[in-house]
């Protein structure tokens, strides 16, 4: 069976995904494509053969889409999200699954109470093979009970509109699913500390930050985010155990030596260093929607509990470094809990 896909939002990132259907994962078929900008939609639908709708209620409610990929800003996910359950179709959600935690709750009742997980949210990091590497390292026990964890998320630069508080919406979020996946625990608390401010930055920012999470086991995390460090995209996580210690590899790249200088060079953006991840996370998705069983990537509940640890780390920005504890509800059954 080939899966047909219905895309709302046909941005940057949803024209990616639209490649990444139609010429490297096998089994799936881009058939519908709506965003605001219909002269966009025609015009990425164009390329794929597929059929532009109005909105993206029509889209899911068409007859040749049997999942949904929603790649709209943000605040629009919910919406999406809530249709696509109504309508009993898969659908795979970019990050944030929801930019409240209201919102986020109303798509965990709806998925509870559709009765099986339909939803999968777009955290890419599970699907990276070195974290992958390292979880089995961390599940194995081999290096005891997970006790630190060191982290760095640097990129290059960013634009003008990215705001103190992006650096945990948009950044750190990446961390704070990876790390709750990485250690099977729970996030409780969040600290965010400013230090001396980086010069090669606009006036609004604050740049780095350094985060502090605390899970229910009692692990230390440490995240240092700067994202104008000038030298190029560098992600770094070290989990230390009672009997040794896990660190993520970098990408594998040439080794030059010339001009009395030996070294590799450095990714310069997100693409490039989660290119194999984004691949592996659609061929997941897409053989879980061709077998009719529920997604194993990241849930409803998933992209629930990211926004309110987010929240607590913006909270805590916001508070000259409180620390602050994450206000999060029971988990339920359906995701692995017991409410
Ligand atoms: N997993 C990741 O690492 C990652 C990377 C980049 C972006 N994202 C997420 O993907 C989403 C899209 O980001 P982007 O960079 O592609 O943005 P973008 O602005 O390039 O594209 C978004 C598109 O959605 C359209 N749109 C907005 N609201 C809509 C609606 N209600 N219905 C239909 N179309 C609508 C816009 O017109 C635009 O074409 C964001 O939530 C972002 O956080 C995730």
């Amino acid at each position: 069976m080939t899966v047909r896909v219905g895309v709302i939002g046909a941005g940057m990132i949803g024209q990616d995904h639209i490649r990444r259907l139609t010429d490297v994962v096998t089994g799936a078929q881009v058939t519908a494509v709506t965003d605001i900008d219909q002269a966009r939609a025609a015009e990425v639908a164009a390329r794929v053969g597929a059929t532009v709708f109005p909105a993206g209620s029509d889209l899911i409610a068409s007859p040749d889409v049997d999942a949904v990929l929603v790649t709209s800003w943000g605040p629009t996910h919910a919406e999406h999200v809530l249709n696509a359950i109504a309508a009993g179709k898969p659908v795979f959600c970019e990050k944030p699954l929801a930019t409240t935690a209201e919102d986020c709750l109303r798509i965990v009742e709806a998925e509870r109470a559709h009765g099986r997980r339909l939803v999968q949210v777009g955290f890419m990091r599970r699907f990276d093979a070195g974290y992958r590497q390292m979880k089995e390292v961390i599940t194995s026990g081999s290096l005891g009970a997970p006790l630190i964890v060191h982290c760095a998320h640097r990129n290059p630069t960013v634009p003008e509109s990215y705001t103190s508080v992006m650096a945990a919406q948009d950044t750190a979020v990446h961390e704070i699913d990876v790390l709750r996946w990485l250690l099977d625990d729970e996030i409780v608390s969040a600290q965010v500390i400013t230090p001396r401010a980086t010069s090669q930055r606009f006036g609004h920012l604050k740049d780095p930050q350094l985060m502090y999470f605390e899970t229910a086991n009692g692990v230390r995390i440490d995240l240092e985010v700067f994202v104008n460090c000038q030298y190029g995209y560098d992600i770094q996580c070290e989990t230390v155990g009672e009997a040794g210690l896990v660190r993520l590899p970098d990408p594998a790249a040439v080794a030059v030596r010339t001009a009395g200088q030996h070294g590799t060079a450095v990714l310069q953006d997100w693409k490039g260093r989660f290119a194999d991840a984004f691949d592996t996370e659609f061929r997941e998705w897409v053989a879980s929607v061709e077998a009719g069983t529920e997604p194993t990537g990241p849930s409803a509940w998933d992209g629930y509990a990211a926004t309110v640890i987010t929240d607590a780390a913006v909270r805590s920005l916001d508070s000259d470094g409180t620390v602050v504890t994450v206000d999060m509800k029971p988990r339920p059954a359906l995701y692995g809990g017991t409410a």
